[in-house]
Order: structure tokens, then C-alpha cells, then sequence
């Protein structure tokens, strides 16, 4: 994001995003370009609470079959509960690292390294689109094993990416260095569920932010053969594990935003 958003006079992305949240650190700058983007498109803030609790679900979901390393990169601003909290409650040792290239985020990633001192935690201020440097990175190898299980958690980031920037390529990276038995996790805006006008009265906005993928685009992504996809392998995030959601679950229509898990096998 090219806004440092250390500025409050001007809406910043992230801010945005903590505002629909139902956060605390926005400004009125912030809430106003949230209002107005809600305007034109009515189910942005269900679908960000939505895409938040299919964080929680694959957290939770990815503890309970013995996963206990993350790697979830484009942290955000901390919301509570984040990934270290969900995944210390299943078991106090798990390890977590957290990375994110915005400099409002590092300025909250203190919040984000209060975990329990039984298991580990660290904030990587990196770029996604230089996995090199992030699986390089000493934070990160001091904190992660990465000869065991790790959960590649990638929520609400690939959008950031657009195809020029070689999103497989940089998945390929990170993938190539996870062992067998991790998973992949990632949510992703998609615009397919949308009547032609709603199309249309969105596309500039979610455009002008962000390169929206198909359900099938998002697959193609992940499309290797050492990825063997859980369940459906892309399907709306308000329908995975969707008996632990809240309930009633939202129509897929109203929710612009698709989710994908894998496990790794080696042979
Ligand atoms: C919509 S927020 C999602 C936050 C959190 N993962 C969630 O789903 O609640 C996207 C986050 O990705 C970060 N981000 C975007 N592009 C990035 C990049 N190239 N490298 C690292 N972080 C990035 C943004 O700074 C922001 O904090």
C-alpha cells in the first residue's frame, strides 16, 4: 500500500478494513471512505466479518489436527483474536510468525507479540512479493521449524498481487518450503457472485484496490501436485466449517470472498 498511513487526514486501507471490523484504530478520514465504499457496495462489511471468522475457523480447525507453527502473512492491524491467540488457546507452545509490508501495521505489531510466553511469536515487516526474504528471514527461522508442520496462512492478501507480479511464482517459493503434512490456507475477494449490476456498480472500486479472482483462478493458483485440497478446495468462505459458524449462515451472494485450505504432501 503506498499511503504510509501515519497521515489520519487520508483513509488508509488498513484502517478501512479495522473500521468494518468494528475496530478502534480509525480516524474519520477512514469511516467516511468506508461509508462511502459500503454505499455502493452493501455486503463489504459482512463479508470482511465473515472473511475474519474463516480466519478463526481454519485456526482453530488447523490446531485441532495437530498443527502448531503459522506463518500468516498480511497480519493486518491486530484484531482480537489473531492467528497466536486461537492457536496458543489449542496449545499454549504454538509458534507463530506474522508478516505484513505496512508500516501502520508495524507500528501496531507490539500488540501482535504478547503471546504466551510458552510458545513464540514474531512480526516480520516484509513484502509477500519477496518470499525469499521472508523464509530467509532470522525472526523467522529462530521461530519456526520449518522441517515440521507449518500452516502458510494467507488471508485476504492475494488480492494485493495482481498477475503481473507472478503471484504463482511466489506462492511456488513458499510452498516449496514447507514440509510434508502443512497446510495452506487463503481467502481471497472475488466478485463472481454478483448480479451483472452489482458488477458493475463495484468494479472500479474493488479494482482500483485490488485484482478480484474467480473461485477457478484462485485453484489455478494453488494447481500443484504436492497440494491436495481440503474438501472442495475453493468454496465461499461463509461456507467452510460451516457448522461452527454463526448462525444463520449468509447467502454466497452476500459474501464477496472465497476461501481455499490444502495439505502438503511429500513423497
Ligand atoms: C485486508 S487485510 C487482511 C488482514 C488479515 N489477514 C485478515 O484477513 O483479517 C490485508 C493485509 O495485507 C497486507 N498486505 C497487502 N499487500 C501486502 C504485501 N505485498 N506484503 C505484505 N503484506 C501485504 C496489508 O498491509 C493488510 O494488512
Amino acid at each position: 500500500m503506498a499511503d504510509s498511513g501515519l497521515d489520519t487526514s487520508r483513509p488508509h486501507p488498513a484502517r478501512r478494513y479495522d473500521y468494518w471490523l468494528g475496530g478502534k484504530d480509525n480516524f474519520e478520514a477512514d469511516r467516511e471512505s468506508a461509508r462511502q465504499i459500503e454505499a455502493r457496495m452493501p455486503l463489504v462489511r459482512l463479508t470482511v466479518h465473515e472473511n475474519r471468522w474463516f480466519l478463526h475457523r481454519a485456526v482453530r480447525h488447523l490446531a485441532g489436527l495437530g498443527i502448531r507453527q503459522f506463518l500468516d502473512i498480511g497480519t493486518g492491524i491486530p484484531t482480537s483474536p489473531n492467528t497466536h491467540e486461537l492457536a496458543q488457546l489449542a496449545d499454549p507452545t504454538a509458534r507463530v510468525v506474522y508478516a505484513d509490508n505496512d508500516p501502520l501495521v508495524l507500528a501496531h505489531a507490539r500488540a501482535l507479540l504478547t503471546g504466551d510466553p510458552r510458545g513464540r511469536t514474531a512480526y516480520l515487516d516484509a513484502d509477500l512479493r519477496d518470499p525469499v526474504r521472508i523464509l530467509g528471514d532470522e525472526d523467522l527461522r529462530r521461530t519456526l521449524d520449518l522441517n515440521q508442520p507449518v500452516a502458510l496462512m494467507l488471508i485476504a492478501i492475494l488480492h494485493f498481487v495482481r498477475d503481473a507480479e507472478d503471484p504463482r511464482g511466489i506462492l511456488d517459493t513458499l510452498i516449496d518450503a514447507l514440509p510434508d503434512g502443512s497446510y495452506v490456507v487463503a481467502s481471497h475477494v472475488t466478485l463472481e457472485y454478483m448480479t451483472p449490476e452489482e458488477f458493475k456498480a463495484v468494479r472500479a472500486v474493488a479494482e482500483a484496490q485490488s485484482q478480484a479472482r474467480s473461485g477457478v483462478e484462485l485453484a489455478e493458483l494453488f494447481d500443484r501436485p504436492d497440494l491436495t485440497p481440503v474438501g472442495p478446495g475453493v468454496q465461499s468462505v461463509s461456507e467452510w466449517w460451516a457448522d461452527e459458524a454463526p448462525n444463520p449462515r449468509p447467502r454466497v451472494e452476500d459474501v464477496a470472498c472465497n476461501g481455499f485450505v490444502a495439505r502438503v504432501t511429500r513423497s
